[in-house]
This record gives structure tokens, C-alpha cells and sequence, in this order.
């Protein structure tokens, strides 16, 4: 196991923010953390876990110890005519494990292609795009646990998936690292383009609805929207799409004939914070070194220099002028370290 000291996180994430961890460890093997935890330089110090960096904001620096995931190895655990399971190692890149779907046929998550990051962050926020979350194909989760010491294994249920949530965001943040996930994906597989999006790109390619097309697609779409954060930092959408009780999106909807709502159950309504981000003219404009992407208001993005702290103060003035003017409140989706 390898311990560095004192070193720069500006590599490690999609911000590009550059503070200090006092220690990094490239985590490479479950013995790699058994061995952090216990060493007499680290133990008492407190963990962080990182992946791509790419849904992280660090407002100050690490005076702890980064455990850098670089856990690799996918593999085919059984198969039969209709559908597969595939075991994925957290340190794998994310778009790497579906692109190795992709090309073998297992449908399932090409609707979440090129999403940045690593599979073991996936389940931490249940990534989801384009009609499609990870919990639809999700059938375990297996996590080492700091304080019990020991390996667990979580089905699909108890992993407790909502929006952007999951346990591992909530009970257990901080207490677990995820080792591996285990995924079933269909070999006769039901395409999901009711994205209006991707229905209108594959029309535009003239291609039909495949595995292939529709990762091509949500590509193609996302490429032409989402800014790339190796030439400009961000972490993708900055805050949730708020969920509010239909009575008050109605009440609303009188006030602003044309704000978007999507329905949830009978009684909650999904409302774009893109939408009402862009409704408040920060779209396109920058403050300082920082401000909301001109293609994706809800998009926070870094234009060279910008500290945490600076993102991070901009961003609650895009929570405070949606709540003054909507009376609706934002959360971020991005873990605030
Ligand atoms: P990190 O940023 O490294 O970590 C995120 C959180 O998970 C941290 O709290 C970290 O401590 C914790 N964590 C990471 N790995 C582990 C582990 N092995 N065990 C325990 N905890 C862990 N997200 C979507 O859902 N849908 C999108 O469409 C989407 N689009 C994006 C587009 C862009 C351009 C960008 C930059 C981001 C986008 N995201 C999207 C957000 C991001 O890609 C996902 O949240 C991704 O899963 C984060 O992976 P990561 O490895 O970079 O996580
Ligand atoms: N909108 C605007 N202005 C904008 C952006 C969006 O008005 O600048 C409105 C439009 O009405 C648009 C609607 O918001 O139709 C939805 O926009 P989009 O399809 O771009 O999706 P989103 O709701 O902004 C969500 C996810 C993305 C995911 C896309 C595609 C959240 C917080 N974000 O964005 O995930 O890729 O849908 O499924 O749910 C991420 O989590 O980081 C992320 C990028």
C-alpha cells in the first residue's frame, strides 16, 4: 500500500478545485483498505472515498485521508438465453462497464452511457438519464464495512433507491466503502426511448431503436448539451429537480403558465431546476470565476480559478433567489466536502 502526503486533489476532481488531502492511498485491493484502517499513521485520521471526482465540491481542504478507488475487474458471473449477470469491480469507469455491454448485447444501461464517474459512486446516488436509473438492473451491492470490519453484501431493496438516493448517501455515508456491484442485463432486451430526446436523435440518425443506437443517441445528446470537464469543470447538474406536492405545482402553474412538471405519484410533481435556474436569467452568466452553464442552467461549472468556497457561495444564491421567487427549495445533488 502506497501512502502519498500532502498532495494536490485538483487531478482527481471534474471541478477542478485545487485543495490538499494530508494523505492520498490508491486503494487497489480490499487488503489495500483493511490496511489503511489499521495503519498507525491513518487510523485515527477521518476517510474521504473518491472515485472520478466527478460529484464532488471542495470547498476547503482534506485534512485527512483520500482513499483513492482503483479496485478493476469486470466479469461475466452467469449467463443463459435471455439474460446475463455481470459483476463489476467500484474502480472500474463507469462508461467503460457499459460500453462492455454495449458491445456484447446486454441491454439495460445503455440509456446511462457516458455518465462520468466510477461504478461503485453509481449506487451512492442511483445514477439515473433518460428514462433509466441504475436501480433497474441492480441486484447487489457488496461494501466493506469500517466499524463492523467485514464484507456485506446488500440486495437491490435494502440499498433503500429513490431519486439521486440511496443508503449509502444517508445511513451509511462515510461508514462503508463499495467494493463490486452486480447488475442483470437482458439479452432480448425492451428499449427505453421514452425520452423524447432520443426517440428524435435516433429519428435524425435514421437509425432504429438498438443497444448500439440508443447509446449512440443519449452520446450525441449528451455531448451537445453537457460541458466536457476536461475543458470545463463541473460535477453535471449542481442541484435535484425538486419534488413538490401537485396542489402547490398547480398553484404555481397559474402564476407560470409554462413551468414544466412531470408527475410523481398522484400527489408529487417533478419540477426541472433547469427551468426555473433559467426563469431567473442566471442561464449563461458567470459570476467571478463561476456561474450556470449557457446550455444547462442547471449546470454549475469552474472557468479557470474558481475556489470551492466561490462555487459554493454562487450556488446558494441560486437556492436563495429560487426560493424568494418560487418559494421552492433546491438541494444540491453534489456531495459539498
Ligand atoms: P465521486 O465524485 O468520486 O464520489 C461521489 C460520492 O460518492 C462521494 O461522496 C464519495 O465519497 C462517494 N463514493 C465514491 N465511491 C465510493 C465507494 N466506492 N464507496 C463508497 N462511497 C463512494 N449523475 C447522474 O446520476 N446522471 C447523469 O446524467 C450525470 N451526468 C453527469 C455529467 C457530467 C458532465 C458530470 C461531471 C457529472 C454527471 N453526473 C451524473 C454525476 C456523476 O457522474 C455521478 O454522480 C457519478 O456516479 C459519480 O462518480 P464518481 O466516481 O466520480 O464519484
Ligand atoms: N430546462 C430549462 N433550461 C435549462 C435546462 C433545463 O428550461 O437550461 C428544463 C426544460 O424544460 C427541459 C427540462 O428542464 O425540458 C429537462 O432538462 P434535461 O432533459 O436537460 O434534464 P435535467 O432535468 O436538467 C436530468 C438529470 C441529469 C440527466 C438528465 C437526462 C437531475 C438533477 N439531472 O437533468 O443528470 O442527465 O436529466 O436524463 O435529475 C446529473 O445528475 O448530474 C445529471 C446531469
Amino acid at each position: 500500500m502506497e501512502i502519498q502526503e500532502n498532495v494536490s486533489l485538483k487531478p482527481y476532481n471534474t471541478f477542478g478545485i485545487d485543495v490538499s488531502t494530508r494523505f492520498l492511498v490508491p486503494i487497489t485491493t480490499l487488503d489495500d483498505i483493511r490496511h489503511a484502517i489499521s495503519h498507525p499513521q491513518l487510523q485515527r485520521h477521518e476517510r474521504l472515498i473518491l472515485g472520478g471526482g466527478s460529484n464532488v465540491l471542495f470547498t476547503k481542504g482534506w485534512d485527512g485521508i483520500t482513499l483513492l478507488n482503483e479496485l478493476q475487474d469486470i466479469q461475466i458471473i452467469s449467463e443463459t438465453d435471455d439474460a446475463v449477470l455481470i459483476k463489476a469491480a467500484s474502480g472500474e469507469n463507469w462508461h467503460k462497464l457499459v460500453m462492455f455491454c454495449v458491445e456484447r448485447g446486454y441491454g439495460g444501461i445503455e440509456n446511462l452511457s457516458l455518465i462520468p464517474g466510477t461504478v461503485g459512486a453509481a449506487p451512492m446516488q442511483n445514477i439515473g438519464a433518460y428514462g433509466v436509473e441504475i436501480k433497474d438492473v441492480l441486484q447487489s451491492v457488496e461494501f466493506y464495512d469500517f466499524g463492523k470490519k467485514e464484507v456485506i453484501t446488500f440486495t437491490n431493496e435494502q440499498c433503500e433507491f429513490g431519486y439521486r438516493e440511496s443508503i449509502f448517501k444517508k445511513e451509511l455515508k462515510g461508514k462503508v466503502f463499495i467494493l463490486s456491484i452486480i447488475i442483470k442485463l437482458n439479452k432480448k432486451p425492451v428499449f427505453n426511448t421514452s425520452y423524447g430526446a432520443i426517440s428524435q436523435t435516433l429519428e435524425e440518425m435514421g437509425a432504429a431503436p438498438s443497444i448500439k443506437s440508443i447509446s449512440d443517441a443519449v452520446i450525441h445528446i449528451r455531448q451537445s448539451k453537457l460541458p466536457d470537464p476536461e475543458v470545463l469543470g463541473n460535477a453535471g447538474s449542481f442541484f435535484k429537480n425538486p419534488e413538490i406536492p401537485t396542489e402547490e405545482y398547480l398553484r404555481l402553474k397559474e402564476k407560470y403558465p409554462d413551468m414544466p412538471g412531470y408527475k410523481v405519484t398522484d400527489t408529487i410533481t417533478k419540477v426541472p431546476a433547469g427551468w426555473l435556474i433559467e426563469q431567473l436569467g442566471w442561464k449563461g452568466k458567470t459570476v467571478g470565476h463561476t456561474g450556470n452553464h449557457a446550455q444547462q442552467a442547471l449546470v454549475i461549472v469552474n472557468y479557470g480559478d474558481a475556489t470551492g468556497k466561490e462555487i459554493y457561495a454562487h450556488a446558494m444564491n441560486v437556492i436563495n433567489s429560487v426560493k424568494d421567487t418560487f418559494n421552492i427549495q433546491l438541494t444540491p445533488e453534489v456531495n459539498i466536502v
